[in-house]
């Protein structure tokens, strides 16, 4: 991991840069500015891109992947299917075409995607034109949230985000499913807080600073979060957190397949750009999902048992967070 420069960053990516005059390869390169703007989790950015002059490959990058929390690399194929659908949507706002092939080499799972691009396309009709602007707005709000709802009608056009085959989303502001999945993130918590390698790995990449603390509170995060079984007090606050939030997501789907992961994590990502152009803020739990018998449970509380739910997450409104987590440049994902 390299040191990040807070100065210059790459959410200051502006729009207006945009080299339209510019050859493909050089727009599709710009594209790439807001892919890297995507969450990922424990914000490892599990991405490497080649761009050729009309086509983007997305590559999964081995140094990202959380061995102990996402042994089967499901998080892994989420978080670049949520670098994928920022590309997308980046695209569609500059007007260009663009076709998806989903591991498109059978031997090599490690090219996730490969997205061929032409001048000028249509944009889609799941692809509100806001969701460009809150690429550089999104973020993950660890907060409180605010005791109020969610409107019928807000939450109508985020579960129309969802226009994936095979995928099942449920959003919910039931109090009983809301303590139910509060129990489980208790123990979800419980579990792998007291696993002394998930500490050690969660500990390596909050020292990495990727959750955008200073240097020294890095390293001290890093030794708390190591040296301590803080289960218990995540499980508080995790707890307090959740049932603060109006509404619970879980993102299901019927076959677990690498495709379906990365289309799993388009979803996430167009959702969440969809709720931060309403001020409204999201927060992944995956310690349930991380946990095969919590995950078994939790799809008991869906409607579509037999779907198996990867991911989690909480909605709700709440200040945004003072500053954006880092970003490694563009120049070091770039193969
Ligand atoms: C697949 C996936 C799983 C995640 N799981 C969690 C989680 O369990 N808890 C959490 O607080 N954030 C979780 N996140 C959010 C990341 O920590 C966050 O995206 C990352 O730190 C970058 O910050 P940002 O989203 O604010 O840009 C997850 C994100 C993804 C894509």
């Amino acid at each position: 991991m390299t040191t990040y420069d807070p100065k210059v960053t790459p959410w200051q990516i502006d729009a207006d840069q945009f080299p339209k005059d510019w050859p493909l390869e050089a727009q599709l390169r710009f594209l790439l500015g807001y892919a890297i703007l995507a969450p990922s989790s424990h914000n490892s950015q599990p991405w490497r891109f080649t761009i050729s002059p009309s086509r983007i490959d997305i590559h999964a990058d081995e140094k990202g992947w959380l061995k102990v929390a996402d042994p089967e690399r499901r998080e892994l194929f989420m978080s670049l299917g949520c670098a994928l659908e920022n590309l997308l949507v980046a695209a569609e706002r500059f007007g260009l075409a663009h076709e998806t092939s989903y591991l498109p080499d059978r031997n090599d799972e490690s090219l996730a995607a490969a997205v061929t691009f032409h001048e000028s396309g249509q944009r889609s009709a799941f692809r509100d034109p806001r969701l460009f602007p809150a690429i550089t707005r999104r973020h993950t709000n660890h907060q409180v949230y605010e005791d109020s709802h969610l409107d019928d009608d807000l939450l109508e056009r985020l579960e129309a985000c969802c226009v994936e085959e095979g995928i099942d989303l449920l959003l919910t502001a039931d109090l009983e499913t809301k303590h139910r999945v509060d129990d489980l993130v208790v123990r979800g918590d419980a579990i792998q807080f007291a696993r002394p390698e998930y500490r050690e790995e969660l500990g390596f990449w909050i020292g990495q600073g990727v959750f955008g603390s200073s240097w020294l509170m890095s390293k001290l995060g890093q030794l708390a979060v190591t040296h301590m079984n803080l289960g218990k007090s995540q499980a508080k606050k995790d707890s307090a957190v959740l049932m603060s939030s109006p509404v619970l997501g879980v993102i299901s789907c019927r076959a677990n397949s690498r495709e379906m992961q990365l289309r799993a994590g388009q979803l996430y990502q167009r959702l969440s750009l969809l709720a931060a152009v309403h001020g409204v803020w999201c927060q992944p739990m995956s310690q349930v999902i991380q946990v095969s018998e919590l995950q078994r449970e939790l799809a008991d509380l869906t409607p579509k048992p037999k779907s198996t739910p990867v991911l989690v997450f909480r909605m709700g409104r709440a200040a945004p967070e003072k500053e954006h987590t880092p970003r490694r440049a563009l120049e070091e994902v770039l193969a």
